[in-house]
């Protein structure tokens, strides 16, 4: 099939055929995203709490966002599309500085499109990225990045206001030149209304079934995260913690007991 582009993605909007996006952090990602035929391949910010362990988003680094966007690019060889995350402190600046960091994303770590959070008060510098002739996908409700000011993780856009405000930053999102919007953590009744008002294509994440697709972070789809911090969104179609601790736990014991290596699992010194 044709490599998807991002005016293809866009044109998926009112297709019917919903747009199905995956976190990836290295070249294995990558590759198990492009074999399941996955659309999206994000190298999230999230990489930060589930590839580095920190607590939140905002340590990530432009050049690590750059390192791991090259592995996975590596892996999904251009059969997935790839979307990179600009973090935390590499656009907020100025609209300049953002098209900076997109064009590293993209001229060093292959990106065919960057993700920035926020509405309002990042129109300029989407409109400046766009104008650099980068595609860009917006984010909105639950924005991690702002975990500090928000004062936690919680679903946005419950108050009549925040739903309004919420809805008037995609549509001038929009106009300022994005041709996807990610939506997370927020009521399925207004990202439903988001998506029937604007003309690009919503990804949802926590919120609800009505959006133009889905995207998870792969350790919460593929059951590697710990019970105890899987969102509640965030089915796991996978038990893979369970598969890897039953596996090490049988590996431990084999070599504990010498029932590994066997025979056919070793070499010699001479031709049988
Ligand atoms: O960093 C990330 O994984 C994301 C998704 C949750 C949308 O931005
Ligand atoms: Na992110």
């Amino acid at each position: 099939s044709q490599p998807l582009t991002a005016p293809a993605l866009r044109a998926r909007k009112g297709t019917g055929s919903p747009i199905v996006a995956v976190t990836a952090y290295d070249a294995f990602h990558g590759q198990l995203l492009a074999e399941a035929g996955i659309d999206i391949a994000l190298v999230g910010d999230s990489l930060g709490m589930v590839v580095q362990g920190h607590q939140t988003t905002l340590p990530v680094t432009l050049d690590e966002m750059v390192y791991h966007t090259r592995m996975v690019g590596r892996g999904t060889a251009g059969r997935v599309f790839l979307l990179a995350d600009l973090p935390f402190g590499s656009y907020q600046s100025s609209p300049e500085e953002a098209v900076r960091s997109a064009l590293r994303l993209v001229k060093e770590g292959g990106a065919q499109a960057v993700k920035l959070e926020g509405g309002k008060d990042y129109l300029r510098h989407v409109a400046a990225i766009v104008s650099s002739m980068i595609p860009v996908v917006g984010h909105l409700g639950l924005l991690p990045q702002r975990v500090h000011a928000m004062g936690g993780y919680r679903v946005a856009g419950r108050s009549p206001e925040e739903a309004d405000r919420i809805l008037r930053e995609a549509k001038d999102l929009v106009d300022a030149g994005i041709f996807a919007l990610v939506l997370e953590g927020i009521p399925r009744e207004l990202a439903a209304g988001i998506t029937r008002e604007i003309p690009v294509p919503v990804i949802g994440i926590g919120a609800g079934p009505d959006t133009d697709g889905q995207v998870l972070v792969i350790h919460d789809l593929l059951g590697w995260t710990p019970e105890e911090r899987r969102p509640r969104f965030a089915r796991r179609f996978a038990d893979g913690r369970g598969e890897a601790l039953r596996a090490l736990g049988d590996y431990s014991r084999a070599v504990k007991d010498r029932r590994f290596p066997t025979e056919e699992e070793s070499f010699h010194s001479h031709a049988p």
